[in-house]
């Protein structure tokens, strides 16, 4: 599904982060946490793509969609500089997106970077609240954390060069969340492939359920190019192993299912 989405709103959250507030009332009926939305990107003339981006905020009432972005390229300079009262044509929602956790769980959202747009709203929703274990590089890319705390998570913070929270990796985090969760954990992320491999064999051998949202770079978003493959496990392969598109049958898988190199 496609619509004309006029933005309603287009602010900085921090630095090169932004927020961009749309009226889509199609896509906010339809939206649920872990789906991602594909927006072609007006004036980008040399560019045909999509550019696809996780939904962080969606309000059926208000009929409001949310992202929030990183300015890292053509396309999202261009949307950076998109005033209220223009319109996008958006794809969506697309994706499987997170299962939601149920009352006996305490869901671990694990996020890298912008992944935290994408387990924002799952937080949101979930009924029994949990952990949010957050890593970037440098305070400069942990965003939406304060968020995490309104809704009555509680925040652990990982930064590689040790500007704030705990010095490290943010898989260093898991062991403490998964003894102090008071029901069953359940963990779900969303980051760079390297974490989410990690955390995702972490999690397997720890026998933890896992869900990833393996964002991969994607071209035409509903199934037909295979840019946006990754490696699922596979018996009956002979290599034990079989892609699968992240824009069709993901971008959300359990952590058992994914082949690990
Ligand atoms: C399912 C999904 C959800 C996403 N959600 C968000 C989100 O909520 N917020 C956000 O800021 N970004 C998100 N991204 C990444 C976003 O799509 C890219 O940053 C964007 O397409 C870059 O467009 P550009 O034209 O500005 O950059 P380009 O000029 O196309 O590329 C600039 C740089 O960004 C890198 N890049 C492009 N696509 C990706 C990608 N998929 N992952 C990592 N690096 C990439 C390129 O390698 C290059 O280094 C998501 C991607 C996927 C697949
Ligand atoms: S992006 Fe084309 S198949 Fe997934």
């Amino acid at each position: 599904m496609t619509s004309e989405c006029k933005i309603l709103e287009n602010v900085c959250l921090k630095g090169l982060y932004r927020r961009m507030v749309f009226s889509a009332p199609e896509i906010a009926a339809k939206a649920s946490p872990g789906q991602f939305v594909h927006i072609q990107i007006p004036e980008l003339r040399d560019r045909i793509l999509r550019r696809p981006f996780s939904i962080s905020g969606y309000d059926p009432e208000q009929g409001t969609l949310t992202v929030t972005y990183k300015v890292v390229g053509a396309g999202t300079e261009v949307l950076a500089k998109l005033p209220p009262g223009v319109s996008c044509n958006i794809m969506g929602p697309q994706g499987n997106g997170y299962p939601m956790p149920s009352a006996e769980e305490t869901p671990i959202l694990v996020a890298g970077g912008y992944g935290s747009a994408a387990t924002l709203p799952l937080a949101l929703r979930a009924p029994g609240k949990g952990f949010l274990l957050l890593g970037a590089r440098s305070t400069a890319d942990l965003i939406l954390y304060e968020e995490y705390e309104k809704a009555g998570f509680q925040v652990r913070i990982s930064t590689q060069d040790g500007s704030l929270g705990h010095r490290g990796m943010v898989t260093e985090l898991l062991d403490p969340a998964l003894a102090e969760a008071e029901k069953t954990p359940v963990v779900y992320a969303c980051g760079p492939t390297p974490m989410l491999m990690a955390l995702g064999k972490m999690c397997v051998e720890r026998r933890v359920r896992c869900l990833l949202s393996l964002d991969q770079h994607m071209c035409c978003g509903v199934g037909a190019c295979f840019a946006c493959v990754v490696k699922m496990k596979d018996s009956s392969s002979p290599d034990g192993w079989r892609y699968s598109r992240t824009c069709k049958e993901g971008p959300v898988y359990s952590a058992e299912e994914v082949y690990y190199a």
